[in-house]
């Protein structure tokens, strides 16, 4: 695509800009198609419910904000972030005292904890780190966009594993071939998953860190839903799993546990030598996090935890509804254990329609945005994810708009 033309003083020669080849090698970001499409329908005067983007609703908790409002008004924070500041070593301590306290793992908060600006910056960035032209990442399909645009952005080669209802959305290893393993250098996994709501247990990591140490695999866990479970279910840390800081690193942040998504922080934990690699590549290209953002994560993730009960119970409460909602017009779904997504297959009567086109129906005819399928990868065909972050009141009209347009069979 040309970006600009660029005419000079006497107005004759053009210049034409085209965007750097490794954008045009990335698939079409299909949540600014809905997203621009919702803009459209709502210009028009409809009042759509957006269940289309994973952006937590719940409020922030208060003494964050209070903190942040206070550290931002201190001149020291102003400054550029230092990896050893004061305030930046307190926050690698909180983590450390934070993923005790969920998992009972030991880390040294100067060599296996990065803080990160937001989870998803710290995916893209260790693609960076490793992977040259030549080098494969074997990334499960569908998965969260980052996971695969990270690799073709660094230049990678993206090797989709399926994950369906058949393998229990579980990648295979089995069906993979030497030479593909001997190339491979980056794995990424991530449970509880979105957008399929699949959650792991520790037995099934521990396979996945045996099976990578014997083929020097770097194994990054994006584990950004581990708050968010439900009906007693607990969500592992791949780093309970023995041997597994040899090979790997997870990705944690706090924007679902604690409704901060656009505070923009999360971490990374792990393999000190993977993490430095990752530190080194930030380093080339940020500064690190507002020191007051900072500040108010440690009272997060330090202070007190109800508001992630809190947060966790009005999800599942949503979850409850809107699922028994989807089974009585029809709309066959069991309640997931873990994320405040739905992962469904488009009713059997529109199977004809990509999940693209059923997620159009859905936006136009009954005011309600979902994310399709194929935003996450081609493996997401047939499917579509709800979001639920819309109050009950909105989760109920919804309800009541896709049961009038759909007409399934009860
Ligand atoms: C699986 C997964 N990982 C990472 C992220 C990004 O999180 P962050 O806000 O920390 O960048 C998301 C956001 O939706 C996600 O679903």
């Amino acid at each position: 695509m040309i970006l600009a033309f660029i005419r000079s003083n006497k107005g004759e020669n053009k210049v034409m800009i085209y965007e750097a080849h490794r954008l045009k090698r990335l698939p079409p970001y299909l949540f600014t198609i809905v997203d621009n499409k919702r803009k459209e329908v709502m210009a028009k005067g409809a009042d759509v419910i957006d269940l289309s983007m994973g952006s937590p609703d719940q409020p922030a908790p208060k003494h964050a904000i209070e903190e942040l409002c206070k550290q931002a008004r201190i001149d020291g924070n102003q400054r550029y972030s230092r990896q050893d500041g004061e305030v930046e070593k307190k926050l690698r301590q909180a983590i450390a005292e934070w993923y005790m306290d969920r998992f009972g793992v030991s880390l040294d908060p100067d060599s296996e904890i990065v803080p990160l600006i937001g989870s998803k910056e710290g995916i893209a960035h260790l693609s960076l780190a490793f992977l040259n032209n030549d080098d494969i990442a074997l990334v499960p399909n569908p998965a969260y966009p980052v996971h695969f645009n990270g690799v073709i952005m660094a230049g990678g080669i993206l090797h989709n594993m399926p994950i369906t209802p058949e393998n229990n959305y579980m990648p295979g290893f089995d069906k993979l071939s030497g030479d593909l393993i001997k190339r491979a250098k980056l794995l990424f996994i991530s449970y509880p998953h979105n957008p399929t709501t699949q959650v792991a247990t520790l037995g099934y990591f521990q396979e996945i860190a045996d099976w990578a140490r014997n083929k020097d695999i770097i194994v990054g866990h994006d584990c950004a839903y581990s708050d968010i479970v439900f009906d007693g279910y607990k969500a592992p840390s791949f780093l309970q799993a023995k041997g597994a800081k040899e090979v790997g690193i997870e990705f944690h942040t706090i924007s679902k546990s604690y409704n901060m998504a656009g505070w923009r922080l999360g971490f990374c934990v792990g393999n000190k030598d993977i993490l430095k690699a990752l530190a080194k590549t930030k380093s080339y290209i940020d500064f690190g996090i507002f020191r007051a953002i900072q500040h108010a994560a440690i009272k997060t993730l330090l202070g007190p935890q109800d508001i992630v009960k809190k947060t966790v119970a009005t999800y599942k409460r949503r979850r409850d509804l809107f699922v028994d909602g989807l089974n009585e017009m029809g709309w066959k779904i069991e309640k997931p254990k873990a994320t405040f997504y739905l992962w469904t297959h488009i009713p059997a009567k529109y199977s004809a329609l990509t999940s693209m086109e059923f997620t159009n129906l859905l936006l136009e005819e009954a005011g309600v945005a979902v994310a399709p399928g194929t935003g996450f990868g081609e493996y997401g065909e047939g499917f579509i994810r709800f979001a639920l972050v819309e109050r009950e009141e909105r989760l109920k009209m919804a309800l009541g708009r896709l049961k009038n347009i759909l007409e399934l069979e009860t």
